[in-house]
């Protein structure tokens, strides 16, 4: 090498090496020294492998046979040992020639903390919103509920009772609101409890329709295009049908002055959406809306990322769709161009196999019992006595304790309940291990699971065990009666 070409390599920054076709080096340029600390007579002689960090050691291995067949190596990102033992990333461009193999080394370690250090600000940011949100919409509620046990006590000592009972109900709203927040937070953290059965989309969507045409408005037109013979796919009925609701009505807020929107089913197969290739049932809302830009596609899925005014959107809609669509194995996927449309779309995977439990709706009349037998296990005494009262009220016969060996007990003393409900988290054994011991006799009695938490056992098999169900805490009333009903097959009266 001579002259201008000599300079080059004495003057790059860039790690230049010349090695034997063995892996040892040959000579390095002086980048080595200023880079990584090595003087090129440290170097030669040693095989190039014990600079190469171990976890890159298969792929630096790899493209050495690569080049003994003769091929060039490029873009090949290594990490080198430097001599004060940190770790350094190189990309390496590298030609055989002859008995020798001529090497490049670009240092991609500045990119890569450039790049980490992004990733770094956007979650914060993300967190900063997320936790901004909650004590944002937390503060509100609790000031809602606040206020009313001020002025209700404040009347008390008075000796008024005037207007205590709307007060209240205030009061009472803002309990579900706060109840109401922390279920999509828990969606968005994929782990509310799901409620899974055999869903037919296309029959979720239809009965929808009623309920979407005065959502909408009546600037928008409504298209429903269903796929015949849609695949089955396993999920929480309420909840897919929340989510759906929820994309409508993002597609409605992004059509002001009118549109079409249309709700699209269709069966996907083999697709790879990052799960390995699947089959897929496809749910897509698309709108002729505003359309959405490449950075508020990026932070739509944030939690609290909203783009609407105070008061008109809490920015969780998307976050808890995408996550409900994980938990089930899928997940949502927006396709838009500005001024032009969105779409979003639900891929859940297909659910084959005999039909599971399908999800019955009890409509709207009032379930009664008739006298059946309900074993009532939960360790939150509070909870328990208004479980009670209620199911007792609803017409049923209820026994109840706070751990499950006293459940075992209740039923050796016999009568054998009709209906098992127990919360899973219980000192002890737990409510899924009662469940299991209690089905040992008792073969067919169904259960009701109560959780505040996704269970895990059930994340795994992605399915409930027959006769049984699950509701979310907290619950309503009437969640726990028509659960209850549900599972003893009871008619509405
Ligand atoms: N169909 C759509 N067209 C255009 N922009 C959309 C559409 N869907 C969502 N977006 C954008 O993504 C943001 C986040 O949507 P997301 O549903 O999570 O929250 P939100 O609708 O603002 O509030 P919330 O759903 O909680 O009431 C919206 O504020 C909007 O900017
Ligand atoms: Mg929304």
């Amino acid at each position: 090498m001579t002259g201008g070409r000599e300079k080059i390599w004495a003057i790059s920054r860039d790690l230049y090496v010349v090695l034997a076709r063995d892996g040892r080096y040959r000579d390095t340029n002086p980048a080595w020294l200023s880079e990584l600390g090595y003087e090129a007579s440290e170097l030669i002689g040693l095989g190039f492998e014990e600079l190469v960090h171990a976890d890159d050691l298969d792929r630096a291995r790899d493209a050495v046979s690569q080049m003994l067949d003769g091929d060039v190596v490029e873009d090949l990102e290594l990490r080198l040992r430097a001599k004060d033992a940190t770790y350094r990333w190189f990309a390496w461009t590298c030609v055989p020639d002859g008995d020798v193999v001529y090497g490049m080394g670009r240092d991609t370690q500045r990119r890569r903390d450039l790049d980490e250090q992004q990733r770094h600000a956007q979650k914060l940011e993300a967190l900063g919103r997320l936790t901004g949100g909650i004590a944002h919409d937390f503060n509100n509620i609790l000031g809602g509920i606040g206020g009313a046990i001020e002025v209700v006590a404040e009347r008390l000592e008075n000796g008024r009772v005037d207007g205590t009972r709307r007060l209240l109900d205030a009061a009472g709203g803002a309990v579900k609101r706060a109840a109401g927040l922390t279920h999509r937070l828990l969606a968005y953290a994929r782990q509310q409890a799901l409620s899974l059965s055999d869903v037919d989309a296309n029959a979720l969507v239809r009965e929808l329709e009623l309920l979407l045409r005065p959502l909408i408005g009546e600037q928008v037109t409504l298209e429903l295009r269903m796929q015949d013979g849609l695949w089955r796919t396993l999920s929480d009925a309420s909840q897919l049908e929340s989510a759906v609701l929820n994309l409508a009505i993002n597609a409605r807020d992004a059509m002001p002055a009118g549109g079409t929107l249309t709700i699209l089913t269709s069966n996907i197969a083999h697709a790879d959406i990052g799960r390995g290739r699947r089959d897929y049932v496809v749910i897509a809302v698309s709108d002729t809306g505003t359309g959405m830009s490449p950075s508020v596609i990026e932070k739509a899925f944030d939690p609290f990322f909203t783009t609407k005014a105070i008061g008109q959107g809490t920015g969780l809609g998307l976050s808890m769709v995408d996550g409900f669509a994980r938990q089930t194995g899928g997940r949502a996927i927006i396709e838009s161009t500005p001024g032009q449309g969105t779409t979003v779309s639900l891929w859940l995977p297909r659910h084959v196999g005999e039909n599971a439990a399908a999800h019955a709706h009890v409509n709207g009349a009032v379930v009664r019992g008739r006298g059946q037998h309900v074993l009532l296990v939960e360790d939150e005494e509070m909870l328990r006595s208004i479980a009670r009262e209620v199911l007792e009220e609803a017409g049923y016969r209820v026994s109840d304790c706070a751990e499950a060996y006293e459940a075992l007990r209740l039923i050796d003393a016999g009568p054998p309940p009709d209906l098992l409900v127990t919360d899973i988290g219980l000192p002890g054994m737990d409510g899924r291990q009662l469940a299991l011991t209690v089905r040992e006799t008792l073969r067919n009695v169904p259960v009701l699971f109560v959780t505040g938490y996704a269970w895990d056992a059930f994340a795994d098999s992605q399915t409930l065990p027959e006769r049984t169900a699950m509701l979310s805490k907290p619950f309503s009333v009437h969640a726990l009666i028509d659960a209850v009903a549900d599972l003893l097959g009871g008619t509405p009266t």
